[in-house]
């Protein structure tokens, strides 16, 4: 007789505990599962640790994202070994907590960190999970998701200097969310996109089993290699097949002030960017300066790579582009690894051990909104001159154009979720950057971006207006947790992915998580019954 009633004893102790603090039922529950081996409970931050506020705050990219009133998480998870990823994912669905995974920490909205819902969330952070293995005679690489792409680079120049990785640009950005949602940077018309370059991944699904491409099949492979894994799991690593660059690359930042040559400049950049050579990549970006009488002038520059030497280089530019003016004492030849860093804004000569660090950029850690934009067509010059105009009256304004062309128009829209390849002559990012910290600066520029944004209106795609994956903005609408509908998710599906992307990465998730375990406010939705596809 005594022993069921200590045993009801027992479930009242426990379900009493777990209502009141579901944290520790949780770490019982995460000690229980992880291998002995690799004892967990060294990775766990709770709110009382007098660390958690560091570790929380360490990978947070965006100040605007502070002080935000979403709900912040409940516990931070650092994992040291696979089995404590498996071992989160599988108690987490026990005690009804949600989860954000966590790379890089560089999401524009803070999905990684953040959440709009009320329902309790931990982080699982992956900063510990960060090795690069190159192997050159296969010219493959592992990267560990938790690694930044500084770090890769960083890796692949110590084994070699004629193989390299086309991603992008800013070194601390984490390998995790980069290429699982496509990756772009200088290569890009010579190489695509980084998710192209992926052979191998391996994710533990949301039974905590650990898949690799053979095991997961090609579905979930390819949802994962531009889908974002948020969706679908949490991504171990990814195997890329290197690419070959030159020893010695020419970089180039031409800055032109005057604005009637900037249209002019600007007008043929429009037709020869994305048809010049494939080996060159010039970007086109504008911004506003003020000079001492109050007067705004809008400025444009030019940071470029050239895999080829300065006379190819300058010979190409001739023939092609003589309008930019290109003078040889712009030109700077250098290793494709030190490129990484001058590109990224670092002085010629920065010590390339600097793509190891993982402090931001002096600038990089101002509050941002950024957004983003396809362009199908040129755009006149009554066009750019409207632009202008419009960048002169709304504050702290930067507009870039990434020219695409080349290998983009070689690889089809359905080879990856990332659909915007032939017929895009480039993607637009807007950065709106700003000094004061606080609520009510951010509000006034997130209204200045979105203004800008509006006024792009009849110069880019539109129907859908598309939008890069990468760049998150919910202004491009939110799934809201209850209501998780394949129609929600359409409205930012349908511009990130085009229609037959999204109903296939629908199709993947309804697969591999029909219970939505892994989700965000931008995440792809299971098909429900009730949907109406
Ligand atoms: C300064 C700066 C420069 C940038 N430059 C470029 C650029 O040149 N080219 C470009 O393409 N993009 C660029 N981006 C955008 C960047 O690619 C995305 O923000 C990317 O998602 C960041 O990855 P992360 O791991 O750092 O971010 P996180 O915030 O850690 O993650 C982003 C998303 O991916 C999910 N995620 C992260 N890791 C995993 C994982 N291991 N498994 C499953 N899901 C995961 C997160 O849950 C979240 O939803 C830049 C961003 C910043 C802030
Ligand atoms: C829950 O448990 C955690 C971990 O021991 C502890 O830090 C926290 O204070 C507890 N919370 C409550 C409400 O008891
Ligand atoms: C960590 O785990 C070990 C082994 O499971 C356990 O004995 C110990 O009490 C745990 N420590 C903490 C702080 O939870
Ligand atoms: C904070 O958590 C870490 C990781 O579990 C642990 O090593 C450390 O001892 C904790 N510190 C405090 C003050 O509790
Ligand atoms: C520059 O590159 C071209 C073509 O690749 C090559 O023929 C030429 O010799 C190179 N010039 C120098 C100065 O290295
Ligand atoms: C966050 O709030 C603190 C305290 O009010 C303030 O000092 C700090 O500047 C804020 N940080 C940001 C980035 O807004």
């Amino acid at each position: 007789m005594a022993v069921p009633i200590l045993s009801l004893f027992l479930l009242f102790i426990s379900i009493k505990s777990s209502a009141n603090n579901i944290t520790n039922t949780f770490i019982d529950c995460l000690n229980s599962f992880s291998e002995p081996t690799f004892p967990i409970n060294g990775t766990i931050y709770t709110p009382d640790n007098s660390s958690f506020s560091s570790v929380f705050h360490a990978y947070i990219r965006n100040p605007v994202f502070y002080n935000s009133t979403r709900t912040k998480p409940s516990l931070i998870i650092t994992p040291l070994h696979v089995s404590h990823i498996q071992a989160a994912v599988i108690c987490a669905q026990l005690h009804g907590l949600q989860m954000r995974t966590r790379s890089g920490g560089h999401d524009y909205e803070g999905l990684s960190y953040l959440s709009y819902s009320n329902t309790p969330f931990f982080i699982l952070d992956l900063f510990n999970l960060r090795s690069v293995d190159v192997n050159i005679e296969q010219e493959t690489v592992w990267v560990q998701t938790g690694a930044t792409l500084g770090e890769v680079y960083y890796g692949i120049a110590e084994k070699s200097n004629i193989h390299g990785l086309p991603g992008g640009v800013c070194p601390t950005v984490g390998v995790g969310g980069h290429c699982s949602g496509a990756g772009y940077g200088n290569m890009l018309r010579k190489y695509g996109l980084t998710a192209d370059c992926i052979v191998d991944a391996l994710l533990v699904d949301v039974n905590g089993a650990v898949l690799d491409r053979e095991s997961m099949g090609e579905d979930l492979f390819w949802a994962i290699t531009g889908g974002g894994g948020a969706s679908f799991g949490v991504v171990l690593a990814f195997k890329f097949k290197l690419v070959s660059v030159p020893p010695q690359v020419t970089f180039f930042n031409s800055k032109r002030t005057v604005e009637r040559k900037i249209i002019k400049i600007a007008e043929k950049w429009f037709h020869v960017a994305h048809r010049l050579d494939k080996d060159l990549f010039i970007r086109m970006s504008f911004d506003v300066s003020t000079d001492r009488k109050g007067i705004k002038h809008v400025h444009a520059s030019f940071p470029s790579l050239f895999l080829g030497n300065s006379t190819r280089l300058l010979s190409l530019m001739d023939d092609s582009f003589p309008e930019l003016g290109l003078q040889d004492s712009e030109l700077v030849e250098m290793s494709w690894v030190e490129s990484a860093l001058v590109y990224a804004g670092f002085p010629v000569g920065t010590p390339i051990e600097t793509l190891l660090s993982r402090t931001q950029q002096p600038g990089r850690d101002r509050p941002f909104k950024i957004k983003s934009d396809y362009l199908k067509n040129p755009i006149s010059k009554k066009g750019l001159k409207f632009i202008f105009k419009k960048m002169k009256e709304l504050p702290n304004q930067m507009i870039t154009f990434s020219p695409f062309g080349g290998r983009m128009e070689e690889i089809s829209e359905f080879a990856k979720p990332f659909p915007h390849r032939a017929g895009n002559l480039a993607m637009i990012e807007y950065e709106t950057y700003w000094n004061e910290l606080g609520t009510e600066a951010a509000k006034k520029n997130l209204e200045f971006a979105r203004k800008m944004h509006e006024h792009m209106t009849p110069y880019v795609s539109d129907n859908p207006r598309e939008a890069f994956y990468n760049y998150r903005d919910l202004d491009n609408g939110v799934n809201h947790h209850g209501k998780y509908s394949y129609e929600e998710g359409m409205v930012y599906g349908i511009r990130y992915f085009k229609e037959v992307n999204y109903n296939r990465l629908v199709m993947v998730k309804t697969m591999v998580d029909p219970n939505n375990f892994f989700s965000n406010e931008q995440g792809i939705p299971a098909f429900q019954s009730s949907d109406d596809m």
